[in-house]
């Protein structure tokens, strides 16, 4: 590994601890926590939002306007997380709102103008707070116009002359697609033309901006990389990528084990770790604690839980066509979550049916969250398409085995039974079908009920599994020193 450290700026629109919506912000949390431990000067920024963790104590170190037009006013807080400095950025006709980025399932209409904003503010405010980064690393849509602004703003610059960019694509099917119009917050949109952004004569992506811009891109799972390449698994950016696959690589995500260890976890009823009599005896608690919470009979039956946003991408769609012909079997389900209020209200009217079997909670609950990984026999992910996924390793941690589909970062982190028994960790299927769905459930359900000593020698392998986000980081800067040389 090289050995000169970097000064690396982290730009994301979340961060665990801080303010949260998803797996990004446990990302913008985990691998920057992960560069400090490898020496690195790591610092993060975000916009300051409203509801945003110590907010209102943090210190303002910097008040300022941007230098390029329109020179909107912004101030800069100080906070940290675990060590890593944070600059938030703070303007209130942009910031200070009840949401981060949509109210009552309607996004703000100004989302273009408030990211441009943002993008343009984090490189504005580097040569006034005397921070000069090697890497700025921008994550998704939010930020793809950092490195185009570092291209194309910034390209003569003497401050950010030896400055390169990295972008992680964590989610490629959101793109932030704007019209010209819609982002008059950044003169460089004025002359209508941006062939490296545009996707049509109108409208610009602030992903693609990132895509064609960055010097290095990655994807947060090695499959999620090759699958951007294709018109299937690329949410309509193949060319993009393609264009790109030389600097394109696939990083997988790791895990915060100081979150998600059932032998720490302040959530669950009984703590118990990789070994055989541990695991029974505090699984057994949890699953207890677990019937009791959602209201399903204390019974000693397979649990199988489930924890998602309720979206297409997470195939909640190839479960409810077969969840009732599944919940005839001896089986509890636990689904925890929200989202899209059609898939809600279909999984509302089969827990009503089958109120013995199958709790709904239409929650976001992090603390029941822990519950089901712990207290589940099985963790269910059907993904239509999943970058990296994070659940199924915190499943793995709590020998709670994943069923998959092999996807993304799915595919590169659950072992399928069927495939090599004595190295299984889960079971993945492969056709986006509910049938496929249905038929490994049923291969889970077949091994737990024949085999339960089988089953326990699996949730002890996968147990054992390191999904460090040490190692993780090691590739992030294996990307920076590319991305320099
Ligand atoms: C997004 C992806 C998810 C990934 C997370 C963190 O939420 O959908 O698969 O784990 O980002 O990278």
């Amino acid at each position: 590994m090289a050995t000169k450290n970097l000064s690396i700026l982290f730009v994301a629109s979340e961060v665990e601890g801080l303010i949260k919506s998803g797996g990004l912000a446990d990302v913008a949390k985990a691998l920057p926590e992960a560069l400090l431990e490898l020496q690195q000067d790591v610092r993060i920024t975000l916009p300051a939002y409203r509801n945003m963790a110590g907010i209102d104590q943090a210190k303002v170190v910097l008040e300022t306007q941007l230098e390029h037009w329109p020179h909107t006013e912004y101030q800069v807080k100080a906070l940290e997380i675990v060590g890593v400095p944070v600059y938030a950025v703070d303007c209130p006709k942009y910031f200070d709102r009840p949401e981060m980025y949509a109210e009552n399932n309607q996004a703000y209409q100004d989302n273009g103008e408030r990211f441009a904003f943002f993008s343009a503010a984090c490189l504005d405010m580097l040569p006034k707070l005397g921070f000069q980064p090697d890497i700025v690393h921008a994550n998704d849509w939010h930020t793809g116009f950092v490195p185009y602004l570092l291209k194309h703003r910034y390209h003569s610059d003497d401050f950010f002359a030896q400055t390169k960019s990295v972008l992680s694509v964590h989610n490629a099917v959101f793109k932030g697609v704007f019209s010209y119009d819609e982002l008059q917050s950044l003169p460089e949109m004025h002359t209508r033309y941006a062939p490296d952004a545009a996707v049509s004569a109108t409208h610009v992506t602030m992903l693609r901006a990132g895509v064609m811009n960055a010097d290095k891109i990655n994807a947060v799972s090695p499959t999620y990389a090759d699958e951007l390449k294709t018109e299937l698994g690329s949410h309509g950016m193949a060319q993009d990528f393609q264009h790109r696959s030389s600097d394109l690589v696939g990083i997988l995500n790791g895990c915060d084990y100081s979150a998600w260890d059932p032998q720490n976890d302040p959530y669950l009823p009984a703590n118990y770790k990789a070994s055989r009599q541990s695991l029974v005896r505090g699984k057994k608690a949890c699953k207890r604690e677990l019937q009791k919470r959602v209201g399903l009979g204390e019974q000693d039956v397979a649990v199988y839980g489930m924890v998602c946003r309720l979206t297409h991408q997470k195939g909640v769609h190839y479960l409810l066509p077969i969840l009732s012909d599944f919940l005839k079997h001896q089986v509890q389900v636990v689904i925890v979550g929200t989202g899209d209020p059609v898939l809600a209200s279909q999984l509302k009217e089969i827990a009503a049916l089958y109120g013995d079997k199958f709790a709904f909670i239409e929650a976001y609950d992090n603390e029941l969250a822990h519950l089901v990984e712990a207290g589940a026999d099985f963790f269910v992910m059907p993904s239509e398409f999943e970058p990296c996924g994070l659940n199924q390793i915190y499943s793995m941690a709590y020998g709670t085995l994943p069923i998959v589909r092999g996807v993304g970062g799915l595919k590169d982190s659950v072992n399928d039974y069927d495939v090599d028994t004595s190295d299984a960790t889960g079971f993945v299927f492969y056709e986006p079908e509910p049938i496929a769905l249905l038929n490994v459930l049923q291969r889970s359900l077949l091994l737990y009920a024949q085999e339960p000593n089988e089953v326990k020698r699996v949730q002890l392998h996968a147990m054992e599994q390191n999904f460090c986000w040490n190692k993780s980081a090691q590739e992030y800067i294996e990307l920076y020193h590319s991305a320099l040389s």
